[in-house]
């Protein structure tokens, strides 16, 4: 299996479209190299010994978004991913690959095999902590959208209870370890967004009593 070519492939297929108008072009290429990347990182943490897996999950992580756009974005996606990978892949693990792009957003648990169960998690989690920030700002730089928009948005009910639906949805109890760390980040960077957009100097004693 040539990931290189497999990566490179993807890029060509999706590192230029727009299929949301509030992301960035190109991100269900990204986004699918991160979920790749993240569902392989959490593979060895949940099932150790299945590390023969590990391309498949990082393949089905990168094309999981293939035919978003045409929806439903799951079938589509089985229809054209099998179409572009079948010259690289052996019968069974494009089997593997389409299972899981087929199944990345049905509901979680479910019997799925954990290759399923990976990807879910880790896309759900790539909308979270550092690329929270990113996908937020996109959005509200698009609308034209202050600070003090974005900081409500954090602090909402909407918000709050949109996370506890997401909590709940991941299939993995390391999943929602890292669920909470993002969080935690994420919280941190809200405080302090919302001190610095209040003027405040962070770290005044330090600031004040520094040597010249
Ligand atoms: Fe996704």
């Amino acid at each position: 299996m040539d990931l290189v070519k497999l990566e490179q492939l993807a890029r060509e297929l999706m590192g230029h479209r727009q299929t949301h108008n509030s992301r960035e072009k190109g991100h269900i290429f990204f986004h699918g190299r991160r979920t790749g990347l993240l569902a392989r990182n959490l593979r060895p943490l949940v099932v150790p010994d299945t590390a023969s897996f590990d391309n498949l999950i990082y393949l089905g992580g990168l094309y999981h978004d293939l035919g978003k756009g045409i929806e439903p974005h799951a079938r589509s996606g089985v229809l054209l991913a099998r179409e572009v990978l079948k010259e690289y892949l052996t019968e069974k693990d494009l089997a593997i690959v389409l299972e899981i792009i087929e199944k990345h957003n049905t509901i979680s648990g479910e019997d799925h095999p954990f290759y399923v169960k990976l990807i879910q998690d880790a896309d759900l989690l790539d909308h979270m902590g550092t690329l929270e920030v990113w996908l937020k700002f996109c959005y509200s730089s698009r609308r034209g959208e202050s600070v003090e928009n974005t900081l409500n948005y954090w602090k909402s009910d909407f918000y709050k209870k949109k996370l506890i639906k997401w909590r709940d949805r991941l299939n993995y109890e390391q999943a929602r370890r890292i669920f909470a760390e993002k969080m935690n980040f994420l919280y941190e960077f809200i405080h302090r967004l919302e001190r610095e957009n209040n003027g405040e100097i962070i770290n005044l004693e330090e600031i004040i009593n520094a040597p010249e």
